[in-house]
């Protein structure tokens, strides 16, 4: 009989401290995320400094709770998977060097995880991933269309040109006085208004995958302003509606269009804005006349950062060969098609 395999993972690539074990790729032993969320609201954004000063008070209490949790010590485990980057160069390293501190100390295989690739996995821990497929990548830093061959490749074609979906959610949300990560609130709000308002769709040029949505929040942000100038009311259930609905249709057309042309037969969501109510009832619409096409959308507690993500996509890598030594550097500009060959 074939041993278990157990992977560790640590994620502190930006304001979650966050570690899991998981059993054979797929199965979750352990989870533990330590949210900041409130030491960075006042500041409405996340505080670099902030951040990593709470990774290093929470490192080890997590890593201690995930063991604890899984009913596993040290030398049971196979490797230890850490986010390499992308992220915030000082939060990334806290979760590096901790790795790194495991490795060393219990004699453990070291595996770097991409960010993205971890999302992108977290539908791992959902069902088994079939290739060809297409992954909709909607983070609070990431917008991207990710076409896989194969386990562990990985093409971007299509990104953001400007702002991510999340961070644009985010300054909306700010710009109608909500508590950050402003994600959530929009989405809330969305529900209980019409798409009234006419605001821009940032298709490009014909054929491009890419984003952008700068543009958009440039005219809600606008939109708020005129409408104060002129004393008119807006209601910002319609405004975010409106928001939410010009975002949703880009997302969603974008990718029916790249599922035709790519040929794939699964598309997997991933990152902190699949947790949104709209976009995951848009796109299981669309995929509902789909029946050749499987839509995978984790649940909410796995679209938004946890390290779950980070050991199955950790575990992929670990049977692809790919290691890191010691010398292993947070690296906040990380290229996710890195390690494909
Ligand atoms: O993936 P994630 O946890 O962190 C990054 O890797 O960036 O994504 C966080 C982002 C934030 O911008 C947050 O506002 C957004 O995900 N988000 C949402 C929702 N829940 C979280 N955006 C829209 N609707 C939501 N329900
Ligand atoms: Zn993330």
């Amino acid at each position: 009989m074939k041993k278990d395999q157990w992977i560790l993972g640590i994620e502190t690539s930006c304001d979650e401290t966050a570690v899991a074990i998981i059993k054979n790729g797929c199965e979750i032993t352990a989870n533990v995320v330590a949210s900041q969320i409130e030491s960075h609201k006042r500041f409405g954004g996340v505080v670099p400094e902030i951040a990593s000063r709470h990774h290093v008070e929470e490192i080890t209490i997590v890593i201690e709770e995930a063991l604890k949790q899984a009913n596993l010590t040290f030398p049971e485990l196979d490797a230890i998977a850490v986010t390499e980057g992308p992220g915030l160069v000082g939060a990334l390293l806290i979760g590096v060097n901790a790795a790194k501190a495991l490795a060393f100390a219990h004699n453990k295989p070291l595996v770097p995880v991409h960010h993205i690739a971890g999302h992108i996995y977290a539908n791992r821990l959902v069902t088994e991933m079939k290739f060809p497929l297409l992954a909709l990548v909607v983070s609070g830093g990431h917008t991207e269309l990710v076409y896989m061959k194969a386990h562990g490749h990985f093409e971007v074609i299509g990104e953001t040109r400007d702002d991510a979906a999340g961070e644009a959610y985010d300054k909306v949300a700010r710009t109608l006085n909500m508590p950050y990560p402003g994600g959530p609130h929009i989405d809330r709000l969305a529900q209980e208004g019409s798409p009234t308002i006419n605001l821009p769709r940032a298709w490009l040029e014909e054929g491009s995958y890419d984003f952008s949505f700068s543009g958009l929040k440039s005219a809600v942000i606008n939109t708020v302003h005129n409408a104060e100038q002129r004393g008119e009311v807006i209601m910002p259930e319609d405004l975010a509606a409106s928001f939410q609905a010009s975002v949703i249709e880009v997302l969603v057309k974008k990718t029916v269009k790249a599922v035709a042309e790519y040929g794939v037969g699964q598309v997997v969501v991933a990152g902190g804005v699949a947790a949104n109510k709209g976009l995951r009832q848009a796109l299981e619409k669309e995929f509902s006349e789909k029946p050749d096409v499987e839509l995978v959308i984790p649940p909410l507690s796995l679209c938004t950062d946890n390290a779950a993500m980070i050991a199955a996509a950790g575990s992929v890598m670990f049977d692809r060969g790919i290691r890191a030594d010691l010398s292993l550097n947070a690296n906040p500009g990380l290229d996710i098609e890195i390690y494909n060959h």
